[in-house]
């Protein structure tokens, strides 16, 4: 594995979405945003994006210059049309008047339609809770992927969700995850490794469990979601809120790759800060030093194992493995892009 420089692959992927007429801010925001995943251990949602994202421009489903747009505004809500831009622009976006909404109305909801690939939702909500706010972001997945508990029609997304929220003397915590087992982007960095999944994560065109990836991407099998019937119900919940809310459409209607909702709730606006962060700490250091179970080590919380990774990172750089390096120095290659 090339272990990589943070910063050398911000220049790099900086210089690749330049190359392809990306603005300046445009691409600073998508090279961080992709980066920063790296460096917090999730890398199906790093720098690799660059070369699907750069397909999709060619393509034209997505567009490069394309900032997003509030086309609905009220007090403490919004509603913002993503142009068909790299979704991370429009997530950044969102969020950020979600808070300045916040700040005056004590909650900020602000929703998105037509938005490319959002990235690692984990991203947004820490925004709000570094505000002193509560920071949550709903996202419906484009459709086609997982099937309805019971069934076997991959008619649903992986829809993600994200909170954050913020803890007296310690960074906030954090949660990130897809509701089905696990994200497609991890299951495609299996694939292209050539590794059998976990048993669980994916189902057959029958709907039975099986190991084998292609299954999926192939033979018309789907994703599992998590949690059995209350996995689903969360499933639904998101497709629901961020794709009908939005406007975005359901199910894969949407010709883009996400919908969303941003939201920050501002703490001042219903207790003391400095008591909801000091029961915050309580709670954490409760679960803390809590007794592990029987063969485990320690009891974590949401968020610690990304905090932990972007430490050892942000020192000993990012490990990238040789298939994936290759295909981003093609795009470079192709783009002309030297970057030392
Ligand atoms: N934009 C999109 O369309 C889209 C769609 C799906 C997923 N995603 C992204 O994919 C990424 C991976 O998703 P995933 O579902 O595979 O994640 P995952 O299953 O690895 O879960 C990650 C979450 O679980 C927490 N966690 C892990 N082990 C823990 C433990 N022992 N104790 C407590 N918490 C623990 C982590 O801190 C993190 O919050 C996420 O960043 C998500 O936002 C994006």
């Amino acid at each position: 594995l090339p272990i990589k420089d943070p910063e050398y692959l911000q220049r790099l992927t900086e210089a690749i979405l330049e190359a392809a007429g990306a603005s300046k801010d445009e691409a600073a925001i998508v090279a961080d945003h992709l980066v920063t995943s790296n460096l917090y251990g999730v890398d199906s949602h790093g720098v690799i994006r660059i070369v699907e994202y750069l397909q999709l421009i060619e393509k034209g489903e997505m567009k490069l210059g394309s900032p997003p747009e509030v086309v609905r505004n009220f007090k403490a809500t919004a509603n913002l049309d993503g142009r068909s831009g790299i979704g991370q622009l429009a997530a950044k976006k969102a969020m950020e008047i979600a808070i300045e909404k916040a700040s005056e109305y004590g909650t900020g909801t602000v929703t998105i339609f037509n938005s490319g690939h959002i990235g690692r939702l984990g991203a947004y909500p820490v925004l709000a809770a570094q505000r002193d706010m509560v920071g949550i972001f709903y996202v419906k997945g484009k459709g086609g992927d997982a099937s309805p508990m019971g069934g076997r029609k991959a008619l649903l997304g992986t829809s993600p969700m994200s909170y954050a929220i913020p803890v007296q003397d310690s960074p906030p915590i954090f949660s990130d995850f897809a509701t089905t087992v696990s994200a497609e982007g991890k299951i495609r960095v299996m694939k292209s490794k050539g590794l059998p999944l976990p048993e669980g994560w994916v189902l057959d065109s029958k709907g039975k469990p099986s190991r084998d990836p292609d299954d999926f991407y192939k033979r018309g099998g789907s994703l599992a979601l998590f949690g059995g019937h209350k996995g689903y119900a969360l499933n639904l919940f998101l497709e629901g809120v961020a794709g009908a809310l939005s406007g975005a459409g359901v199910l894969d209607e949407i010709p883009s790759a996400n919908a969303a909702i941003a939201q920050a709730i501002n703490i001042e606006f219903f207790t003391d800060l400095a008591k909801f962060k000091k029961n915050m700490k309580h709670l954490v250091d409760e679960i803390r030093s809590s007794l592990p179970a029987e063969g485990s080590s320690e009891v974590l919380l949401p968020g610690d194992i990304e905090y932990r990774e972007m430490t050892k990172r942000k020192e000993k750089g990012i490990d990238i493995d040789d298939a994936a390096w290759q295909d981003i120095i093609d795009v470079a290659e192709k783009l002309h892009v030297m970057v030392e």
